[in-house]
């Protein structure tokens, strides 16, 4: 496909700033003396907020590659919200992308479909590239809903949005099971779900959209299941826990994807 895959790497509630800008660093001494080709695939970081200026300044200092952003936003633009980070603060730190809904951020915190739908627009106004994720429990996956499960989580969030809107989405299948459990999904089934959703975004938007969205499969990702992965025509790159905390093991993802 056309598409440049993406390794985005979500370090969650791990590494300061100071293990973060050594981290950054790492990978990208690695990847220079690997002679990897940005051009061909992008990589992304999305270290905590206290990090992000820190690993700006690194970045923008060494002219590194490596692009980063943030694992949550605000759906308000400023005001008396306590804790809150605003999309155009995250902007003005060079950002690129926002993970929007991730399966722990639904947990944890009282995101609802309304809310996420207020964050992907936030991200959006602000420039930058929303990184939605979806997927299904294990007991969706049980009562053979997980198609539709996750086609349904894509479609109520993204419907309103223009074309041009939906054209700057990224969809990260992540089925919550497998999500640092260690039991990744099969190819074929991360295929089946990401060609869903691809299906859907082309019969609502355009085929333009369907063929520029790049949809990353998320859940226990490691060097050892990344080439069959990433071998799917639909599967477009990852999104990545564990293995993205260990500068080897990202490398090496790097290579293969
Ligand atoms: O955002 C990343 C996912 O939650 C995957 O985490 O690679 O540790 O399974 P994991």
């Amino acid at each position: 496909s056309r598409r440049i895959p993406l390794v985005a790497g979500n370090w969650k509630m791990n590494f300061d700033h100071l293990e973060a800008t050594y981290f950054v660093q790492q990978l990208a001494w690695k990847l220079r003396d690997a002679r990897f080709d940005y051009k061909r695939c992008e990589v992304a970081l999305m270290p905590s907020f206290t990090s992000l200026r820190s690993v700006q300044v690194l970045v923008e200092s060494d002219k590194l590659r490596i692009r980063y952003g943030a694992q949550a936003v605000s759906v308000t633009s400023q005001g008396a919200f306590t804790g809150d980070v605003s999309a155009d603060m995250i902007a003005h730190l060079g950002c690129s992308y926002v993970i929007v809904g991730h399966s722990e951020r639904r947990k944890y915190h009282p995101e609802d479909d309304a809310n996420i739908v207020d964050q992907v627009r936030a991200v959006l106004a602000a420039g930058m590239q929303p990184i939605l994720c979806v997927g299904e429990s294990y007991e969706e996956r049980r009562k053979g809903i997980e198609l539709d499960f996750a086609v349904g989580q894509v479609h109520d969030v993204t419907r309103d949005l223009s074309d041009e809107e939906a054209s700057r989405l990224i969809v990260a299948y992540e089925p919550v099971w497998a999500i640092g459990t260690g039991m990744v999904a099969t190819p074929q089934s991360a295929q089946d779900a990401a060609k869903a959703i691809r299906d859907d975004l082309t019969a609502t938007f355009s085929t333009t959209v369907g063929d520029t969205v790049r949809i990353l499969y998320g859940g226990s990702v490691s060097s050892k299941n990344a080439v069959e992965l990433i071998g799917e025509p639909d599967v477009d790159g990852f999104l990545i826990g564990g293995a993205a905390l260990k500068v080897d093991e990202l490398t090496k993802i790097c290579r293969l994807t």
